[in-house]
Order: structure tokens, then C-alpha cells, then sequence
């Protein structure tokens, strides 16, 4: 480009309306604490009213171990949660009874802990059916499994068991599949599941995710979509909110969700029911406040997004550090946990090379605000 006067205010004029999708290389902001300085990417940190914490390791920087751990704040030692066996899954373990790989975790209402595994050995890789896929319940009173909820018939060999939410008002939750696009409701008393709003718009992606402002590619070199990912219930359980990684955040009554489990009529027609929400950029993870607000992370720009129940966004917070917050966690101090897991970094998206940079943190601010009852204990 010619830099003539024209040129420069012109280019700087675009540097302005482009700048929410590009890398943030702003300063820091004083409202960021660091909570936890980790060696390897952790996408999800959970806590317990009484403090104990959990954390999810993600292992996209070609690290083994354990992928659920308790975290010790004391003494910074962690210990494979629920135990070493359950995080230990090699070629010939009992599908059902291991970890295969764990997507998500989180203390739910109940306050049991919640581990969702994907049930797929590596990143895009087969799921392994249909024992594979299932979502584990450990009581962390007890620290054993109490419920496993097999999800071999709710999946397919491309799904991607990415999240859970909760609606403890009729006894349902309701997952989200990232790979093979829908929305999953599961009878948390019977275990029976549901699949709905497949491949609708609202589940599917209609573009590739974005991180630091570049589009993430497969290892095939194919232009990586993430469906169906993150989601939460209004602290009333009216409204459940969901989206595919790459943002479009849409909503919809949970009595349709619920209503659709008795009646497959409904279930064909429900798109009727969603709406669109919040024009949310790429999302690495969210979290919902007893307000009502939705808090999203911004993969490309380093920034919490708050939207409030009336569907507005606002900038929560835009700080150099938040690289690739992936699911945030409020605890009843009032803060947002925020886990910076660099994960466009980890070898899913670079053809098997790392370029995570240790150390990684989980970083902690002040929102004023607890988590809602619906949401976790
Ligand atoms: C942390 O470790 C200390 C020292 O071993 C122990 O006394 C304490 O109970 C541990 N805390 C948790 C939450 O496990
Ligand atoms: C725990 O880790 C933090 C952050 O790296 C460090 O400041 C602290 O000294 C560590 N505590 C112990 C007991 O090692
Ligand atoms: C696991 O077992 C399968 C079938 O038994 C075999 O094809 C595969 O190579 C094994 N993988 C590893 C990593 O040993
Ligand atoms: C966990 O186990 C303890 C001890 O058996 C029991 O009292 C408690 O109700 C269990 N918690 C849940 C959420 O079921
Ligand atoms: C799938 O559903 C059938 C029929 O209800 C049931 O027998 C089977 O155990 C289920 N399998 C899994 C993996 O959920
Ligand atoms: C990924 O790496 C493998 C070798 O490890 C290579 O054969 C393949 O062409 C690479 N894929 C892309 C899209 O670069
Ligand atoms: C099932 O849903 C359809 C479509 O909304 C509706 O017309 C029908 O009345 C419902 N059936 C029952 C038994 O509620
Ligand atoms: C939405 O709610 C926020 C917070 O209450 C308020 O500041 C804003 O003006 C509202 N926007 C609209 C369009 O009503």
C-alpha cells in the first residue's frame, strides 16, 4: 500500500472498527489477579462453597498425566481426582469405567462434581462407542463416582461432548455436542437422552473459530469448526443460552427443551422456539452470574465480554494475558475465574506442535456479583 496521507487515515481507520477481532497488545489491567500458576493449560477450574478447587487439564501441549485434579492452595499439589485409576485410561481399559478424554468439569447444583468425557482417545479422533462417551458424577464428600450416565446413545463417532448445564426446577440438564451439531437433554433422573436442533443454525457453525486473530486449522489442514459449545441456564431456569465456538449466542425457553423430551413433534419443530441472543465474537468459554449476566470470553482479543439480561454487551475487562480463556467459573467470593489456556496454542490446531507458552495462569476478578443456584452449589 502507497502510505499516502489518505492511505494512513484510512488504514488507521480500519486498524479502529477491526481491532475487537485482532490480538489485544494493550496494557495490563490492575483488576486481574493471578489465582494459579500452572506448567500446563488448564480449560476449567471448579469450587466447592468450602474452597476446595478442581481443575481440568486440557493437554493440548502433548503433556500426559491426569486430566481431573484437586488442587491443594496450600501447597500448590495437585492429586488426580476422583483418583489415579479413573484418570488412567490405556488401550484395553473398560471404557465406562475411565477417563477417556474430559472436555469439561464442574461442581453442579447437587454439589457433586461433573466430568464430561468426550470419549475420544486424542482431538478429532473417533469417539470410542458406545461406552465411551459418558458424563461422571463424583461426590467429593466421599471423593468416589456415585452416577455415571452413559451418552453412547445420545453420540455418534464425530461428536464432540463438549458441556453440561442444569435445570434442578424439572430435572433435566442439557448437553452440547461441538462435533456433530445439536443440543442434548438428558433425564437426569432416568439417564435417558434426547437430541434436538440438529444441525440448526443455531448449533452450527458458520464459520471456523478465530484465536488472536487467525482462523484455527485441523491437522488435515481443513478449517476448524467447533459446534455446539458453550451454554448456561438463567439463574430462574427459563432460558437456556448456547452457541458454537466461533460465537452467535442464541436462546430459548428450557419448557421447550424439556416439553421435546416427551414430544418428538415439538422436538422437529423447535427451532421455531430459538432466537437470536447476542452477536458474541469467538468463544473459548462463559460463565452466568445470579443476575442473570453472561460473561464471555474473546478468543481473538483478549477480553471478557458481560451481557446483560436485556442482551446488551458491555466490556468487562481487555487485558493482554487472556489468551484463550476457556470456561470461566464463579465462585461465592464474587470472583470470575478466568483460565488463560492458550489452547489455539496446543497441537490440535497447529498440525501436532505446541506453541504454549509456560507458565499458564488462571487468572481471578472482582465481578460484585455471586454464582447463580442453579448454576452450582
Ligand atoms: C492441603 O494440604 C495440607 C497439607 O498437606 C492439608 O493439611 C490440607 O488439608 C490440604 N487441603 C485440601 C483442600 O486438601
Ligand atoms: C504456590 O504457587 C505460587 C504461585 O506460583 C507461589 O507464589 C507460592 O509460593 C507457592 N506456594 C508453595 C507453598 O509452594
Ligand atoms: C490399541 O489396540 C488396538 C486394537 O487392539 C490397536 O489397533 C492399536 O494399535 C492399539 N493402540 C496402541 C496405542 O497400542
Ligand atoms: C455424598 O456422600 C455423602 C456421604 O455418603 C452423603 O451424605 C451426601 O448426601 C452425598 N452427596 C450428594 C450430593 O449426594
Ligand atoms: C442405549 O439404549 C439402550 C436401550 O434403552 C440401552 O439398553 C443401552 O444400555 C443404552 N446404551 C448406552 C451406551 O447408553
Ligand atoms: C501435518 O504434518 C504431517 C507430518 O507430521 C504432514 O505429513 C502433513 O502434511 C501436515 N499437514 C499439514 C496440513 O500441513
Ligand atoms: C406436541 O407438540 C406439537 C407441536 O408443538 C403440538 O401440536 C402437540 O399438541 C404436542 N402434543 C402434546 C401431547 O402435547
Ligand atoms: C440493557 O441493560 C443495561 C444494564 O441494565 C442498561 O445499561 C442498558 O441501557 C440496557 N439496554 C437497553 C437497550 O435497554
Amino acid at each position: 500500500m502507497m502510505f499516502t496521507k489518505h492511505s494512513i487515515s484510512l488504514f488507521l481507520a480500519l486498524t479502529a472498527t477491526l481491532s475487537a477481532a485482532q490480538r489485544y497488545y494493550g496494557p495490563n489491567d490492575p483488576r486481574v489477579e493471578t489465582a494459579l500458576t500452572l506448567q500446563h493449560p488448564s480449560n476449567a477450574v471448579s469450587t466447592t462453597p468450602d474452597g476446595r478447587l478442581f481443575l481440568l487439564y486440557a493437554r493440548v501441549d502433548g503433556s500426559t498425566g491426569p486430566q481431573v485434579v484437586e488442587y491443594n492452595r496450600s501447597t500448590n499439589a495437585t492429586t488426580p481426582y476422583p483418583n489415579a485409576e479413573w484418570n488412567t485410561f490405556t488401550n484395553g481399559s473398560d471404557p465406562s469405567g475411565h477417563l477417556i478424554r474430559t472436555n469439561s468439569q464442574r461442581i453442579g447444583p447437587d454439589g457433586n462434581l461433573w466430568l464430561v468425557d468426550v470419549g475420544s482417545p486424542g482431538f478429532g479422533e473417533p469417539v470410542i462407542l458406545p461406552k465411551g462417551p459418558k458424563l461422571v458424577v463424583v461426590n467429593v464428600t466421599t471423593n468416589e463416582v456415585c452416577r455415571v450416565y452413559p451418552m453412547g446413545n445420545a453420540t455418534l463417532y464425530n461428536s464432540l461432548l463438549d458441556d453440561v448445564r442444569f435445570n434442578p426446577g424439572t430435572g433435566f440438564a442439557y448437553l452440547t455436542d461441538a462435533g456433530a451439531p445439536n443440543l442434548i437433554i438428558l433425564n437426569l433422573n432416568t439417564g435417558d437422552t434426547r437430541r434436538v436442533l440438529i444441525d440448526d443454525r443455531s448449533t452450527d457453525a458458520y464459520m471456523p473459530v478465530s484465536a488472536e486473530g487467525n482462523l484455527l486449522r485441523a491437522s488435515d489442514g481443513s478449517f476448524q469448526h467447533i459446534y455446539a459449545d458453550q451454554l448456561e441456564v438463567s439463574p430462574d431456569g427459563e432460558w437456556l443460552y448456547y452457541q458454537p465456538s466461533n460465537g452467535g449466542l442464541s436462546r430459548i425457553q428450557t419448557k421447550y427443551l424439556d416439553q421435546s423430551f416427551y414430544n418428538s413433534t415439538l422436538a422437529q419443530v423447535l427451532s421455531q422456539y430459538r432466537e437470536p441472543y447476542a452477536h458474541t465474537p469467538s468463544t473459548g468459554g462463559t460463565a452466568i452470574d445470579a443476575h442473570n449476566n453472561v460473561y464471555v470470553s474473546d478468543t481473538d482479543s483478549q477480553r471478557i465480554i458481560k451481557i446483560f439480561p436485556n442482551g446488551t454487551m458491555t466490556l468487562l475487562v481487555q487485558d493482554p494475558r487472556l489468551l484463550w480463556v476457556d470456561a470461566m467459573w464463579i465462585d461465592n467470593q464474587q470472583k470470575l475465574w478466568m483460565p488463560a489456556a492458550q489452547l489455539n496454542r496446543g497441537t490440535p490446531f497447529n498440525n501436532g506442535t505446541s506453541f504454549v507458552e509456560p507458565p499458564l495462569y488462571v487468572f481471578t476478578i472482582d465481578i460484585g456479583v455471586g454464582p447463580s443456584a442453579f448454576d452450582h452449589a
